[in-house]
């Protein structure tokens, strides 16, 4: 096997975050040409085919969530095996693989716990903007390293990741879906099925319809129980899960006035107020599932009272609560039985040029999932 020594990428770089708006006029991120060395032990050298631009990827743009810079961002993205580094075997050149942004060791405590809790020394590499095999691949031409954002940075012609970063998926998934598999439906498809769990009959609610709150409408929808109500501020939100087959949708403040309750709340929206209206919106005995990413100073005012005597639970999910390893395989299935509509996602196909404008248009709430198709 030849394991490629060295290449010159092109990905988009952070360096400083928190610039004003609009991007397109500031440009946070800017495309760089840098050095990628070649996989080492346990790595996999992927050429980037689509990534997904995820409010994840906006909040390290907007100083939300502090990341070490500079970094190259992008996490939600899927692409081809070039190469394998040494004591990769269960892979060849040529595979397609979706990126899953935390990298499980499987052997810490967490890992034990069927995706409940996010491995430790995966979270520790991806606050370290490092690969969990340790360290940086990616170099500026002075040599100075450049960060990875969660074990990934998709937003790159080439990365270089852990072999335990990545999934197979079949050659019939098409790029852009195998991308938004790797963070908004394992995100969004396991806040509903690992950390909600509705039973027959049940109704789910999703308070935030982005890319990852439609996820989880179209995963909740895939299981035929109760009613799937739809909850954003933003009316072509509400438009668009009406179409998807959503039973009804609302305004968070009609929500609020309706008196409407589910069993199972999905947040996905990523602020406090949207967390304080998932926890009203939910029926005695039920589950809030938060998912959101608020800024770290944010607080939010609930009612204890009605938890215990509603007994109702509060649950964070991060990652889905996923294994992703056993369940990119099984939205993949899903996908290609014809009863999970991943492409419904995709609101826009995009070059990684575009990606300062992508965000602005992430931020203004006009995207459901914007993807960059590289080599177009
Ligand atoms: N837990 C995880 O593992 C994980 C993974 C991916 C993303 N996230 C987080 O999930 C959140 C959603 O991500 P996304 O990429 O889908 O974001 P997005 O920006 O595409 O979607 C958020 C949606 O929430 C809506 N919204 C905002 N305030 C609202 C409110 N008060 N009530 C109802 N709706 C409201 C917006 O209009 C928008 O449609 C973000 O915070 C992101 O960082 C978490
Ligand atoms: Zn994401
Ligand atoms: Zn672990």
């Amino acid at each position: 096997m030849t394991v490629i020594s060295r290449a010159v990428i092109s990905g988009a770089v952070l360096t400083e975050s928190g610039r004003a708006r609009p991007y397109a006029a500031s440009r946070p991120l800017a495309i760089e040409e840098l050095q990628l060395d070649g996989p080492g032990p346990g790595e996999v050298l992927v050429r980037m085919e689509a990534a997904g631009v995820c409010h994840s990827d906006l909040s390290v743009v907007d100083g939300n969530r502090i990341r070490p810079l500079p970094m190259l961002l992008g996490h939600e993205a899927a692409g081809i095996v070039e190469d394998l580094g040494e004591g990769v075997d269960d892979l060849v050149a040529g595979d397609r693989v979706v990126m899953a942004f935390l990298p499980r060791c499987g052997r810490c405590a967490a890992c034990q716990t069927g995706g409940r809790l996010p491995c430790t020394p995966g979270s520790a590499a991806n606050n370290a903007g490092e690969l969990l095999t340790g360290g940086f691949r990616l170099h500026r031409p002075d040599g100075s390293a450049v960060h990875h954002h969660l074990g990934v940075s998709g937003f790159a012609t080439f990365a270089v990741v852990d072999r335990r970063s990545v999934v197979r998926v079949g050659a019939d998934v098409p790029p852009d879906v195998a991308a938004v598999l790797g963070c908004a439906v394992l995100t969004g498809g396991g806040a509903v099925l690992n950390a909600g769990k509705p039973l027959a009959g049940d109704t789910v609610i999703v308070v935030g319809l982005g890319g990852v709150g439609v996820a989880a409408l179209i995963t909740a929808l895939s299981l035929r129980l109760g009613d799937v109500i739809g909850v954003d501020a933003v009316p072509d939100k509400l438009a668009a899960a009406r179409d998807l087959g959503a039973s009804a949708v609302y305004t968070p403040q009609e929500a609020l006035d309706a008196g409407i309750k589910a069993a199972v709340v999905v947040e996905a929206a990523g602020n406090a107020r949207a967390f304080e209206t998932a926890v009203q919106l939910t029926a005695p005995g039920g589950t809030t599932v938060t998912v959101g990413l608020p800024a770290p100073d944010a607080r939010a005012s609930i009612a204890p009272l009605g938890l215990t005597a509603e007994a109702r639970t509060i649950v964070g999910s991060y990652l889905g609560s996923a294994v992703p390893e056993r369940d990119i395989p099984a939205y993949e299935q899903l996908w290609r039985e014809g009863k999970l509509p991943v492409e419904r996602l995709i609101s826009g196909r995009i070059r990684l040029d575009q990606i300062n404008e992508a965000m602005d248009q992430l931020a203004e709430g006009r995207a459901i999932r914007q993807v960059i198709l590289f080599g177009t």
